[in-house]
């Protein structure tokens, strides 16, 4: 089937895709956005984060075909213009980056939750970023990241 979405903005097509298909494999091979990770392939690690309709979902668990006629913002498309967004700019800041498979997935999951809480506590981090999953970092990074970001956007 041929897939017509908008991706971070712009209007998208992809040919040939099999009803079967994730959205995350369309991103990442068909549309050639990298960003998302692919690491679980089941909805547990968050690699793959994206906001589906301004809805955080795991874009491998998404059907290409649902994902038809509708709006994707990917961890490319949450920069600014040629820079950084806040967020990823407090990862790097932060060294909340260690082999970064998981990097992409906290940071569209920490746009979200600043843009619903711009100040959030400890627990409210912990919380929204409890589907994320990090073999490297210990999160203590992550969550000094998080509360980096949170300060500047608060500004
Ligand atoms: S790759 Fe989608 S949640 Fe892990
Ligand atoms: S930095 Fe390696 S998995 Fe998180």
């Amino acid at each position: 089937m041929r897939l017509r979405l908008r991706v971070n903005g712009e209007a998208r097509e992809a040919e040939d895709v099999w009803e079967g298909e994730s959205l995350l494999y369309v991103l990442r091979e068909r549309l050639e956005l990298p960003g998302s990770k692919n690491a679980c392939e089941q909805g547990e690690c968050g690699s793959c984060s994206v906001y589906l309709d301004g809805s955080l979902v795991c874009s491998c668990l998404v059907l290409a075909g649902q994902a038809e006629g509708r709006e994707v913002v990917t961890v490319e498309g949450i920069s600014e213009g040629d820079g950084l967004h806040p967020v990823q700019e407090a990862f790097v800041e932060a060294g909340a980056v260690q082999c970064g498979f998981c990097t992409p997935g906290f940071v569209v999951a920490t746009h979200d939750l600043l843009r619903r809480v711009p100040e959030p506590g400890d627990a409210e981090v912990r919380e929204a970023l409890a589907g994320n999953l990090c073999r490297c970092t210990g999160y203590e990074k992550i969550l000094a990241a998080v509360r980096l970001a949170a300060r500047r956007m608060a500004k």
